[in-house]
């Protein structure tokens, strides 16, 4: 059965009943209630109308809007009523869901009018988890630019920004007790042509600006350092932590066709080859580093997950990888967090509880589904990142000049039509949720991620949040996401206007 949502509401709420007609915004427009939510919506409110929402403590008259906590509520659950008052009730980061449902029921008439869509919504997350992935090592994103991929993504009712926060090509955060990684393995970004340019690192004060930003608006960072392989970067500082370059056909014929350097030893990698890189995995002092650095990254970190990567360690043997995954997940857990890695880590004999991260095709092959499956055996849960619908720098079609192809193009609808329980043979309740990662090869701004992220992103989010019991219906996705254009543009996104969609002028 299809229930069409009619509202321009994305993602689709758990349940609507569309009232009759519009209100208008008063002016003053008067806001009642609970302090941090209230900022949030003055400001969303003032930046997007002009018009600036007065704070009051009064009983509430017509026109007015009421934000308040229902304690009863559960996590990130919101009930939301429009009629002569604007009526908000949830848990605490239910309001902040709530206010970003109630934008997009803002609506423009025409000479500066400004109106509310009456409705009634009751809505709560499908997934526990929804996340997006900034590869922020091959290209350094400052904390402004870190904090406007939160503020977007938080407006699609995403909970966890994932930071990759190494690679070969970078690495992103301070350590006091490994002080040169700051110094000598983040001084360049990777450009798409395989150059290098600006590079940078989060000192442990932008990191936490970050973390707290981020949860202010109901999002919890969980920070990935990749190892054993996509460590050439640590090299440059630490030169004793790391093997040779060891190369492979792959990297060799992209090397050659690209026009991209090989990597060496100590000297800055820039090219998009995988594979080459392996910390050294049976010296002490590796253990020593990778506890220092995971202990450091938990004391930053109030959310509970550390990600340890584990993805395409083709330059470390299979019986090493599993050695080296087994202490570094329990190393994880001796910290008190959860370890989360992708999904070839599997192949290991994970801490118990270790999370996997699912990033095959939509038709999974044997080994990959197998290694994500092992985590589910260990008590672990998956997050579900299908390269081939999920990933969004993947090209939308072979002309589109930003992107990777490797997992094959991903237009709107491929993003929009897969059904995250159906994708593993795991139990339904093993899928913690859903994230898109935005790997930065070919981007060098944060304009171009925009251009990769929407409108795709828009689409994963709604994969995340809304229920299952709505088939999902792509026209009906398509009319509500056609909406969101105005704001979008009012916020300086730069999205990709799809053909598929009708964009909206007003
Ligand atoms: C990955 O795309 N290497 C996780």
């Amino acid at each position: 059965m299809v229930l069409p949502v009619l509202l321009p509401l994305v993602p689709a709420p758990v349940s609507v009943v569309i009232g009759e007609g519009r209100m208008p915004l008063t002016d003053p427009l008067r806001i009642i209630g609970d302090d941090a939510a209230s900022d949030q919506l003055v400001t969303a409110i003032g930046h997007r109308t002009g018009i600036l929402p007065v704070r009051v403590d009064e009983e509430p008259r017509p026109g007015d809007v009421v934000v308040r906590i229902d304690p009863d509520a559960a996590a990130e659950a919101y009930a939301l009523t429009v009629g002569e008052i604007v009526e908000l009730t949830g848990s605490a980061n239910g309001l902040l869901h709530g206010i970003r449902t109630l934008m997009q029921l803002l609506a423009d008439d025409g000479d500066g009018r400004w109106t509310w869509r009456r409705a009634r919504i009751a809505d709560a997350p499908r997934f526990a988890y929804r996340g997006v992935m900034l590869d922020v090592a091959r290209r350094f994103f400052p904390v402004d630019e870190v904090e406007k991929v939160i503020d977007r993504i938080a407006d699609l009712k995403f909970n966890h920004l994932h930071l990759h926060l190494s690679d070969d090509q970078g690495w992103r955060i301070h350590i006091d007790s490994w002080p040169l990684l700051s110094q000598l393995s983040s001084t360049v970004s990777a450009t798409g042509d395989g150059r290098a340019t600006g590079g940078g690192c989060y000192s442990k004060d932008d990191y936490r600006t970050i973390v707290s930003y981020a949860a202010s608006r109901g999002i919890t960072i969980v920070p990935e350092i990749d190892m054993p392989g996509h460590t050439h970067a640590i090299g440059i500082a630490y030169p004793e932590l790391v093997e040779a370059p060891v190369m492979n056909e792959h990297l060799l014929d992209d090397a050659k066709r690209l026009g991209h350097a090989l990597p060496e030893a100590g000297v800055p990698y820039t090219g998009w080859g995988v594979g080459h890189s392996s910390l050294r995995i049976h010296e002490k002092r590796t253990y020593e580093f990778v506890r220092d650095v995971l202990a450091e990254l938990a004391e930053l970190t109030p959310g509970p997950y550390l990600h340890i990567g584990g993805d395409e360690s083709l330059g470390t043997s299979p019986a090493d990888f599993a050695y080296f995954i087994e202490r570094a997940t329990g190393i994880v857990q001796e910290l008190g967090k959860t370890p989360v890695a992708w999904h070839e880590a599997g192949a290991a004999e994970v801490a118990p509880g270790t999370v996997g991260q699912y990033w095959g095709l939509l038709a999974p092959d044997a080994s990959h589904a197998e290694h994500t499956a092992h985590f589910v055996e260990r008590g672990g849960r998956v997050i579900l990142s299908p390269s081939d619908a999920a990933y969004l720098d993947m090209k939308y079609d072979h002309d589109f000049p930003l992107g990777l192809a490797w997992a094959g193009t991903v237009d709107l609808h491929r993003a929009y039509d897969w059904q995250p329980t159906a994708l593993l043979d795991i139990p339904a309740d093993a899928v913690a949720g859903v994230e898109a990662p935005l790997w930065t090869e070919t981007v060098e701004s944060l304009d171009e991620a925009d251009q990769l992220m929407f409108p795709r992103i828009a689409a994963i989010a709604e994969i995340a949040w809304s229920t299952s019991d709505r088939t999902r219906d792509w026209n009906d996705f398509r009319e509500r996401l056609a909406a969101q254009a105005p704001a979008w543009r009012a916020d300086g996104i730069r999205f990709h206007p799809v053909p598929e969609i009708d964009w909206s002028d007003r």
